[in-house]
Parts: structure tokens; sequence; C-alpha cells
């Protein structure tokens, strides 16, 4: 499949790693009999439709119809490729892969996202030893010590700083033999306008590296340690980088969060660490940018389905500003966001240093809102409850309400609006209707489960289904040569894959395939391996006995065709319905 990497070795890898495993990084897994279930990562849904299967190591999702064994998992979550899922899961494994074969294209491109980690690595360590440096980093540390941060802190998180130097990065990258190419694209270095050369991005800043879901730095986030501006600054987008997939601790947070089923969302870096160090690490920071859709995927495969996700944010306006802009998207993804506002003035870095981390807690669990809740009582205390005020209230949460999809929780929120101001119930719903028949459209008919098509090849499925899942029975199919028969080209070549790759009547649905590139076969192998079936030999012969009657069928229905067609003197399809004919033939005669 692959023509650069041994199949050997691709199987190696796959026995080495464990499926199971690598999905419950990112989504909660419940055991339900013999499979895992959980909330699809790759499309939205309330109620869990993705099955892992342990035995078979593969995953297939009901409702989208996602599916394929772990290079097919890994490549769709972190948007790779097959050869770049191979490197990351036989660097994990510490497997050696045999570099020598890959084509220079292939080569390439794996090479030059290897190399901007490496890039990043390299940096991080030289920002980390520039702060412990007695001198360059003096002020820094007298800054993290001014701000609390404690040694372990500083270790965990690899806390580094940059020099107030406009070269001392690109100097060291030059010793290094670093191409300024890939340099450049790290972000990290920056070409001169006028002359020539390269200056360093991040200079006399605190460093906070930021990782991804293999813990490897992606970016790094930078705060100035005096008044300069601007305070913070991050790396740009780049291949590695994307601000809308990262959040900032999310490596160590991530088994307190499925330990508590909840996870905080603040704004800042230093928020963040201040919660950590205070013992409070199902927190993530979110990196100057609103709560995306990737993020709440990535959050809600940690907490589960029914986990809590709440947002903490310093000011009811800064809360009314960022709810408005992600009530959408929490609700796209069946998620019940609440909403912690820290008492004025406070951040949770400043809160937390004065207060403690109980006292957070506490707090949470006191002011702790839904943030429809939270926007309705912001609302009215905003505008008040006179005529004009109740006018407002309306208009402020018409787009809220209509964002909202689900009608049942639309109506339970319309009830509680209408009761809380005293207006008429039917009103409001009048008024948001004509915003939802407006804007939201696509929210309203986005619910439910994509479709996946009907198949009309029922039989055909239900042979290679059989052979994936009861495999006595493929000495049987090799015998009769069903799968010669099989008029579905993908069907026909998964068929093929499973009689070569059997022994002794066993087969591994995750090694078949490998041998195919194709995700969509892939997805498919999957969905036909998770079919709820229970064979015995009886009720496959039947079914061998339908798919060949169907094949005579076929072949008569084919004869009267050709018939029809010389009737008409139309040569041209009698030839061609000939050849296919003796395509029919010729699996009859070698039987
Ligand atoms: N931020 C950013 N770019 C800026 C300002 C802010 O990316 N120019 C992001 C950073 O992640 C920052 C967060 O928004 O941590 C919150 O910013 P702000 O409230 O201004 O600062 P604090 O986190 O409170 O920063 P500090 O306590 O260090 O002053
Ligand atoms: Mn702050």
């Amino acid at each position: 499949m692959t023509g650069f990497i041994p199949e050997e070795k691709i199987s190696e890898i796959k026995n080495a790693s464990d499926l199971v495993d690598i999905i419950s990084e990112s989504v909660a897994l419940k055991k339900t009999g013999r499979n895992y279930l959980g909330l699809c990562p790759f499309h939205s849904e309330k109620t869990p439709s993705f099955s892992v299967s342990p035995e078979k190591q593969i995953f297939y999702c009901f409702g989208c119809g996602a599916g394929g064994n772990v290079f097919g998992f890994v490549m769709k979550k972190d948007g790779i490729s097959f050869p770049e899922a191979i490197s990351a899961l036989s660097r994990r494994y510490g497997i050696e892969l045999p570099t020598r074969r890959l084509s220079s294209e292939q080569k390439k491109k794996i090479s030059e996202r290897e190399h901007l980690f490496e890039i990043n690595r390299l940096a991080s360590e030289f920002y980390s030893k520039t702060l412990k440096d007695r001198l360059a980093g003096h002020s820094a540390r007298e800054y993290l010590a001014g701000r609390k941060i404690s040694r372990e802190t500083i270790e965990r998180f690899k806390i580094g700083f940059a020099p107030d130097n406009w070269s001392s990065l690109s100097n060291f990258f030059f010793k290094k033999r670093i191409p300024q190419r890939l340099a450049e694209i790290s972000g990290l270095i920056i070409a001169r306008k006028s002359k020539s050369g390269f200056y360093d991005r991040f200079r006399n800043r605190i460093l906070f590296p930021i990782l991804d879901a293999g813990n490897q730095i992606v970016g790094f986030g930078g705060r100035v340690i005096d008044n300069s501006m601007p305070k913070y600054m991050n790396s740009p987008e780049s291949p590695l980088y994307n601000k809308r997939r990262s959040l900032y601790g999310l490596q160590q947070a991530k088994i307190s969060c499925r330990e508590y089923e909840t996870v905080f969302i603040v704004e800042g870096y230093f928020d963040l660490l201040t919660l950590h160090q205070h013992g409070v690490q199902h927190s993530v920071a979110t990196l100057g940018t609103a709560v995306s859709s990737e993020h709440v995927r990535i959050l809600k495969g940690l907490v589960g389905k029914s986990g809590r996700i709440i947002l903490v944010f310093d000011s009811d306006e800064a809360g009314i500003k960022a709810a408005e802009r992600c009530i959408d998207v929490f609700d796209k993804e069946y998620v019940n966001a609440q909403i912690l506002i820290l008492p004025e003035g406070y951040d949770p870095d400043s809160y937390l240093l004065e207060f403690g981390a109980d006292s957070f807690l506490k707090l949470c669990a006191e002011k702790v809102m839904g943030i429809m809740t939270f926007l309705m009582d912001s609302a009215i205390k905003k505008h008040g409850l006179s005529m004009e005020g109740k006018i407002r209230i309306l208009s402020d949460l018409q787009k809220p309400l209509a964002s909202l999809s689900d009608k049942t929780d639309r109506t339970v929120y319309v009830k509680e609006v209408s009761e809380k101001i005293g207006i008429d119930e039917s009103a409001l719903l009048e008024k948001i209707r004509r915003v939802t028949r407006s804007q939201f459209r696509e929210v309203e008919k986005d619910q439910g489960r994509p479709l996946i098509p009907q198949r009309e090849n029922r039989l055909e499925r239900q042979v290679i289904t059989m052979m994936l899942q009861f495999p006595v029975i493929i000495p049987e199919i090799v015998k009769r040569q069903l799968i010669e028969k099989i008029n579905d080209k993908n069907l026909k070549a998964i068929g093929h894959a499973v009689i070569d790759s059997q022994r002794n009547g066993d087969i591994k649905v995750s090694e078949i395939m490998i041998k195919f590139e194709d995700s969509e076969i892939q997805a498919l192998i999957s969905d036909l391996a998770f079919q709820e079936n229970i064979w015995d030999v009886e009720g496959c012969l039947r079914c061998i006995k339908q798919f060949e009657n169907s094949c005579d069928h076929r072949r008569a229905r084919l004869r009267e065709k050709i018939e029809a067609a010389e009737k008409e003197n139309n040569s041209e399809l009698v030839t061609k319905l000939q050849q296919e004919m003796q395509q029919l033939l010729n699996v009859a005669r070698n039987k």
C-alpha cells in the first residue's frame, strides 16, 4: 500500500499500538459489551455512536460513517497523511523506520513538519537555558517570581525566556546549521526587509511553548517583562500552529479533566499557570481567540458526554461578549457550557493568588450558570424592567435564543425569559422564529445525523461481511469463487484482500485495512466488520446460495438484454453486453 515502508514494519507499528488507548486520549470511551462507545470526534452528536473494537482494533461511527484502524484514526484526527501517521506512531512506540526508501516527494513532506518540530524543540531548549542563565535570565526569573510562578511550574510547562537581543536565536540556528527557509516558516525568525539576514521574533519575553496532542511544540506565546507593547505575542499560524485547534495547558490538564469530568477554560497564560499551580489542573486556556468548535470537540472528548465545560471570565462584559460569540458553537456540539464570572477586578490569576483554590472552587459551585441563563440575567440587570428595558432585553436575547437548535431547550428558555420579564411567551416565540427563518436556517436542518446512503448491493455486502466476521467460511467462498462475481469494485478488492491475508481460517481486520490507502474503503471495512450479526455455517451457506442465485438471475437478465439489443440491431450494445456475459461465464467455468 505504501510502496516505501515495508508492510511488516507497518504491521509491527499497528500491533504495538492499542487503538483504545490512543482514542481514549481524545475521546471519553465507555465500555459497552465487547466494544467501547463514545461521542464521535468527527461530527457533532448528542448521543454516542462512535464505536471502537478492542479485538478488531478498528473504529466505526454509526452516525457519520467514519471508520478505520489506528492509522486512519490518527490521520483523520490530526489531519495528517498516512506516512506522517506511521512516523508519529513509530516514534511513540519507539519503532525505528527505514527512511531511505521514502520517495523524495514524501520525504520532503514528512521532513518539513518533522524539521519544524525539531526547530521548535531546539528553540525551546535555547529559551529554557536562557531563563536559567545567571545573567541573561535574571530579570525574567525575577519577573516570574514576582508573579509567584514556582520552579516546578516552570519545569512542568517548560517556560523559557528570549533574551533582549535581535539575533540570539538566529545565531543559535545558524550555528546548528538549521536551514533558514525552515526556521522562517516556523515563525521564530523573520527576514529583514531592507538588509539581508534575519532577526528574532521574540525578544525580551517570557516564552510559553504550546503543545499539540502528540506533546510536540507547535508554537510559542510570549509576554513582555516590562510595560512595552504588545503585552502578548504568539507564533504566527504555520504548518504546525493553528490557534483554533490549540489549547494552552491541554497536555498537562488531560488526566484531571478526565478524572473530574470538568474543564475550566480561561483566557490567559498566567491564569492557566496559576490554576495548575494551585491544583486546579483541569483547566486550559484559549490563546487570544474565541472558543472554536475544534476546541469544544477536543474538550468534549476529554470530559465526556455528561461532563462540564466552564468558561471563566473576569467581568460581565467580557463574559457576555464571549457567550454571545460562542453559544452557537457549543450548541452545535450539543454541549451545555457554563459560565463563571469572577468578582469585579479579578482574573483567575489574581483571584487565586489572593483567595486560594478552595475559594475559587466554592465560588464556582455557587456562581456558575448556564450560558443562556447568564445572558438572560445580564440583559435584565443591564436594561431593567421598564417598558423600554424589556424591549432592549428582547432584542439582546433574540439572536442567542434563535441560535439554539434544540427546540426543547429553546422552549424552556423562552418560557423562562417571558416569566422573568413578564411578557407573552407566544409573542417572544414569534420574534425568534423570524430570526431563525432569516439567519439560522442551516442550524435548523443541521439537526440529527448525517445520512449514510442507502445500499443496493446488499448481498455482495453480506458476503464480505461474513468473511470478516466469520472467517471459517472463507475456504467455501474461495472454492465457489464468489469474489469474482462481485460487481462492486471496492467490495471485490476487500474480498481479495481478506482471502490473501487469511491464515488457517483466521483474519485480522485492522491488518487487512493496511492494504488500502483509500480512507473510503477503510471506512467501508469498519462498517462491515462492525455489523451486529451472529453467523453460523448454515446461515452463511444460505446467504451464499442467495448470492449465487442473484448472480444466476443477473445472467438470465443479461441474456434477455442481449436478445433485445440484437432485435434492435444495436451492435455496439450487443458487444458490450456479450463481454459482460463472457466475464460471468469465465467465472462459472473456472469453478
Ligand atoms: N492575549 C493575546 N495577545 C494580546 C493580549 C492578550 O494573545 N495582545 C491573550 C493572552 O493569551 C493573554 C490573554 O489573552 O494571556 C489575556 O490577556 P489579558 O487579560 O490582557 O492579560 P492577562 O492574562 O491578565 O495577562 P497578565 O496577567 O500577564 O497581565
Ligand atoms: Mn492577569
